[in-house]
């Protein structure tokens, strides 16, 4: 070939390799592409592209070169021609290879180096060495220019050079975009479930992944602490969201009636049942049931309810037909059930049945870096509520978060609200004593320590050992009048050891 024949050739080869690097977004199919180009085109035997990695050069692409000749190919910065290459950052020529002594022949691929030539030249990308193309040619007389070769090899090298730099930047893009992408996906974000402490994110963390499963669950926590509520939200994000989420109050009825509640009842069972019952159980088919207070229920019950956990079966009262049932279990307790075990209060086998998963709820005072979130969320919600535009003034803010909250989430809102409902102007920088007497915590101070507190605390006593003796001393009505679930007002009459008997 000669004058412009070459040319024509080499003008095809190059734009032919511009195209194929620009074909996909795959360094090693591109440049192996162009390996490709170069061999037929150009007619050249074998070819490599070997680019710089850490601390040695690996061969991204060949032509002509088997796959056990590529893996063998590797080289370290500096050794034989490819290495000099580097250094010097200059092409380099070698007429035969079988006289060069700095020819290394990693690959093995040249069985006789006799009459084969050698050209390599440097992929340069402002100034830094990306790496080499090298090409293997025999030269018969009629082959041509060596100075052609060397000229379309480093316009070659050029276009690799740009396509390889433009690579580096698209991966590290799209890497950086994929660990983005996975970061935000790992904040844990449940709409209505506010908390975005470590400690809480956590237990996103296992409701997002318990959620997906039909895994008994087995939630601890203080009251208040949202237990009822990741209940729902499990039951809400999991497969069997179109079924019924049945709750049950293991506290709230004595052992028959729990039985009866809990099983149901075949018509006749016992005086007065003119029906037929359908307990949760059954009415949970399908769902999830949620056995809330677990701790409370009696040892006779307890073993009753082993029994469906390991069987998925049970017989309504006064039958003996034994029904199936598919159901989620979520049990909630605020007792520590290990203690309860130790003292023989709570069944082991059973405790081991309910705890296949169980989320412990952090209380808020061990998570103050929520209290703003939840302020504000809290505020947002009541405010919409009862149309106002509340905020609190940021000193305010600091007591919220240096009180205790022993009431947990629930005593936040239920302060919230009644701040909400009773200020008279927008913004609030001063509590005044009427607040402090909060909606069903009444007379718990906001301020964590001093003499406010004794002073409320005596009045706190006095109301409710006036709401007790008005009403003889039944718990569950006093309680009412307060405006304290039964509980609370169980905490308060332990906590400022007051005389039931009295
Ligand atoms: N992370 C949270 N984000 C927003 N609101 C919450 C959160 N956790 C709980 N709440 C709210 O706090 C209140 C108390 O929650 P919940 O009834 O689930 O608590 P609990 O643990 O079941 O309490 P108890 O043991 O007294 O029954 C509810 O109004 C609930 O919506
Ligand atoms: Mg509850």
């Amino acid at each position: 070939m000669i004058g412009a024949d070459v040319e024509n050739v080499e003008l095809k080869a190059l734009v032919e390799v511009s195209r194929v690097l620009t074909s996909s977004f795959d360094l090693e199919v591109n440049l192996n592409a162009v390996m490709k180009c170069l061999g037929e085109i150009l007619d050249m035997q074998r070819g490599c592209v070997y680019l710089i990695e850490d601390d040695h050069l690996r061969i991204v692409a060949a032509y002509g070169l088997k796959e056990e000749e590529i893996r063998r190919g590797k080289y370290r910065i500096g050794e034989g021609i490819v290495g000099s290459v580097i250094a010097s950052q200059r092409p380099m020529f070698i007429p035969n290879i079988g006289s060069e002594p700095r020819f290394l022949n990693r690959t093995g691929a040249r069985p006789r180096k006799e009459g084969i030539s050698f050209l390599c030249v440097p992929i340069m990308h402002n100034k830094e060495v990306l790496g080499v193309v090298s090409v293997d040619r025999i030269y018969a007389p009629e082959s041509g220019d060596v100075d052609d070769d060397l000229r379309v090899l480093s316009v070659v090298a050029t276009l690799i050079a740009q396509f390889v730099t433009l690579w580096k930047i698209y991966t590290e893009a799209d890497r950086e975009r994929r660990n983005l992408r996975i970061a935000l996906q790992e904040r844990y974000s449940i709409p209505n479930l506010i908390g975005e402490s470590e400690r809480f994110q956590a237990v996103l963390k296992t409701v997002t992944r318990v959620a997906a499963t039909d895994a008994t669950v087995l939630l601890l926590g203080e009251s208040g602490t949202g237990k009822e509520l990741i209940a729902r939200t499990i039951h809400h994000h999991s497969e069997r969201r179109k079924g019924p989420f049945v709750p049950v109050n293991c506290a709230a009825l004595p052992d028959n009636l729990i039985e009866l509640e809990l099983f149901g009842a075949e018509r006749g069972a016992f005086t007065g049942a003119t029906e037929r019952r359908i307990g949760r159980f059954e009415r949970a088919n399908g769902g999830t049931i949620f056995l809330d207070e677990i701790g409370e229920l009696s040892v006779a019950v307890q073993v009753k309810l082993l029994r469906v956990l390991q069987e998925r079966t049970f017989e309504r009262l006064g039958s003996s037909e034994s029904l199936k049932t598919d159901v989620r279990i979520i049990a909630a307790t605020n007792r520590n059930l290990e203690e309860e075990v130790k003292k023989g209060n709570f069944r082991e086998d059973l405790y081991w049945r309910l705890n296949v998963v169980s989320i412990r709820l952090p209380p808020l005072r061990e998570r103050k870096e929520d209290i703003p979130l939840l302020v504000n969320y809290f505020l947002r919600k009541f405010n919409k509520k009862y149309r106002k535009n509340v905020s609190i003034s940021d000193e305010i803010m600091r007591s919220f978060i240096d009180y205790s909250w022993p009431g947990n989430i629930r005593e936040l809102a239920n302060v919230l609200e009644r701040l909400v409902i009773m200020s008279e102007t927008d913004r609030i920088s001063e509590l005044d004593e009427d607040l402090l007497f909060m909606g069903g915590i009444k007379g718990r101070p906001l301020t964590p320590e001093g003499a406010l507190l004794t002073e409320l605390q005596e009045l706190e006593k006095e109301r409710i050992l006036r709401a007790l003796r008005k009403n003889n001393f039944i718990q569950a009505r006093a309680a009412r009048d307060l405006g304290l679930t039964l509980r609370q007002l169980g905490y308060r009459i332990k906590k400022y050891g007051i005389r039931i008997d009295s």
